[in-house]
C-alpha cells in the first residue's frame, strides 16, 4: 500500500505530517511522491487564515476526479481543518473518506482498515481530539526526508487564546514533552545525519516539563554531540525570559535568532488582541536581546485591520517597525476566524484598507531589510550549507546563524557543513558571499 501526504500550515504541521508518515511505515505503507501513484491520499490541513482553508478546498476538489477513476482510492483530510470542522467535510465532499484531528493520529490505522473492510459502512470516519488531550506521540518515530534540519515539536496546544486566533480550539491545551524523551529524539537524529535541530511549540517560551523550562532544554539540545546548531519557534514575547536570553548567548550553538511576533504596535489594539504585552514592554524585550545577542536575527509576524484598528493604531505599528527594524516580517490581512471572541467584534476594517496597510508594511520593511543587508557586506560569518540555491544549479546556498540566506555562485560544498564566508553582496533579501579560505 502506497501513502501520498501533502501538508499546509506551520512547521508542527510539517512535523506531524512526518509522525504519520512514522505511524504508516511502520504499519508496512510506503511513501508515493505523486498522489495518481497511491493508495491512500492525505491532506494534512490549516485553519488559520480563511484562505488558507480555501486552497485546501480547492485542492481537495482536486482529488475528487482521482477518486472517480479509481474508486478503491482513499482520501482523507488531517490537521487543523479536520478538528474545526469535523463531520461538515464528510457532508459537503462525500469522496473524502475519512477526518482525523491533530492529536487522533494514533487510530489512523484503524480507520484505513476499517474503510477497506467488508464492514466500511459502520467503521468510525471521524476521529477527533479528546477534551484536554495529553497527547505528545512521545514514542512515536517521524520518518523525515534526509537533509540538514530537523524538526522536532517539544510541546503541543496553546494556552493563550489571542482572540484572533482558531490555534487553542483546533490543537487544545499546552502540553510539554519530557527533556530527557527531546534529548533522546535528537540522539537519533544525529544518527540519522542531521546537524541542525529546529524546537517546535506555539510558545516554546512556556515550556515546562515538571522540572525543565525552555532555556534548560535549550542547553541540553546544546550538548548532544554531533549536534551542530539549534534553533526553536516560536516565542511569545510575555514570556520570553532574560535566562533564555543569556543561554542563548552562551551556548554557541544555540543560534541568534529570535522570531518574536509582535502583531501590533498598538498598546490599544495588543490589549483587544489578549496578548499580555504593551508596547514598551516590547520594546524593552527587543533590547533586553540586543543587550545580550550581537549580530541576532529578530524576525516578526504583524497582523493588519483587527478590528478596531484605527488609523492611530497602525501608524504605532508603522512606527515601531521603523524603530525595531527587523529583519523580516511577516504580514497578514486579519482574518475573522469563525469560534473566536475577535470574530464577534465590531468596526471590521474594509478589505481595500487591510491591503493598503499590508502593503505599507510591507514596502517599509523590505527597505529595512535591503538596508541591513547592505551594511553586512565586507563583514564575516559562518554559513552551515544546505544545498543547491533555488535558482541556479551550480550556486550554493546556506544559513548564517541569524537565519539570513547566503548565496555563494559556482561553487561546490558538501551539505550539513559549516563554512567561513564573506558578504559581498546584498540583493533585497538574499546575501551573496564567498568563501575564506583556510589556513
Ligand atoms: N504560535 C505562534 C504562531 C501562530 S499562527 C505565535 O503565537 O506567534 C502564525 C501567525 O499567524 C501569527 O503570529 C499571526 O500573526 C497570524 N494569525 C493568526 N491568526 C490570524 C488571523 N485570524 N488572521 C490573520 N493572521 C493570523
Ligand atoms: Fe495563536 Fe496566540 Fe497561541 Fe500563537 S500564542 S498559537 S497566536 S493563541
Ligand atoms: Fe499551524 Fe495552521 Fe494549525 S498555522 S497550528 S497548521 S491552524
Amino acid at each position: 500500500m502506497k501513502y501520498f501526504i501533502e501538508t499546509y500550515g506551520c512547521q508542527m504541521n510539517k512535523y506531524d505530517s512526518e509522525l504519520v508518515a512514522g505511524i504508516l511505515e511502520g504499519a508496512g505503507y510506503c511513501p508515493s511522491l505523486r498522489p495518481e501513484d497511491a493508495d491512500v491520499i492525505l491532506v494534512n490541513t490549516c485553519s488559520v487564515r480563511q484562505h488558507a482553508e480555501q486552497r485546501v478546498l480547492q485542492r481537495l476538489n482536486s482529488f475528487k476526479a482521482l477518486k472517480l477513476e479509481r474508486p478503491d482510492l482513499k482520501i482523507g483530510v488531517l490537521g487543523c481543518m479536520a478538528q474545526r470542522l469535523g463531520e461538515k467535510i464528510l457532508v459537503e465532499k462525500p469522496f473524502i473518506d475519512f477526518v482525523i484531528g491533530p492529536d487522533s493520529y494514533r487510530n489512523i490505522l484503524q480507520v484505513l482498515n476499517g474503510v477497506h473492510s467488508e464492514q466500511r459502512e459502520s467503521s468510525p470516519k471521524i476521529f477527533l481530539n479528546e477534551y484536554e488531550s495529553k497527547e505528545t506521540y512521545a514514542d512515536v518515530c517521524p520518518v523525515r526526508v534526509r537533509g540538514v534540519n530537523a524538526w522536532v515539536a517539544v510541546m503541543r496546544g496553546c494556552n493563550n487564546y489571542c482572540t484572533y486566533c482558531i490555534v487553542p480550539y483546533v490543537r487544545g491545551r499546552e502540553r510539554s514533552r519530557s527533556a530527557q524523551n527531546v534529548i533522546e529524539e535528537i540522539r537519533r537524529l544525529v544518527d540519522e545525519g542531521f546537524v541542525e535541530v529546529t524546537l517546535l511549540g506555539q510558545n516554546v517560551n512556556s515550556y515546562w516539563d515538571g522540572e525543565h523550562d525552555f532555556a534548560d532544554l535549550l542547553a541540553m539540545v546544546a550538548k548532544v554531540e554531533g549536534i551542530e546548531r539549534v534553533r526553536f519557534a516560536t516565542s511569545h514575547p510575555k514570556d520570553l525570559s532574560e535566562k533564555l536570553v543569556r543561554v542563548i548567548a552562551e551556548n554557541e550553538k544555540i543560534c541568534n535568532h529570535i522570531h518574536l511576533p509582535v502583531q501590533s504596535g498598538s498598546t490599544r489594539i495588543l490589549q483587544l488582541m489578549n496578548r499580555h504585552y504593551s508596547r514598551e514592554d516590547f520594546l524593552a524585550k527587543v533590547e533586553m536581546i540586543r543587550k545580550y545577542l550581537n549580530p541576532v536575527g529578530l524576525t516578526t509576524d504583524i497582523i493588519v485591520g483587527f478590528p478596531g484598528e484605527e488609523e492611530d493604531d497602525f501608524r504605532q505599528t508603522v512606527e515601531l517597525v521603523r524603530e525595531v527594524e527587523f529583519d523580516s516580517a511577516f504580514v497578514f490581512k486579519y482574518s475573522p476566524r469563525p469560534g473566536t471572541r475577535a470574530a464577534q467584534f465590531d468596526d471590521m476594517v474594509s478589505a481595500a484598507e487591510k491591503t493598503r496597510r499590508l502593503e505599507e508594511i510591507n514596502t517599509l520593511q523590505k527597505e529595512i531589510t535591503k538596508s541591513k543587508n547592505r551594511q553586512l557586506i565586507g563583514q564575516r560569518g559562518v554559513i552551515l550549507v544546505e544545498g543547491r540555491s533555488k535558482k541556479s544549479e551550480t550556486d550554493v546556498m546556506g544559513r548564517l546563524e541569524t537565519n539570513k540566506i547566503v548565496v555563494i555562485p559556482n561553487t561546490i560544498l558538501p551539505k550539513g557543513k559549516l563554512v567561513e564566508v564573506t558578504i559581498v553582496g546584498a540583493d533585497g533579501v538574499t546575501l551573496f558571499g564567498r568563501v575564506n579560505h583556510q589556513n
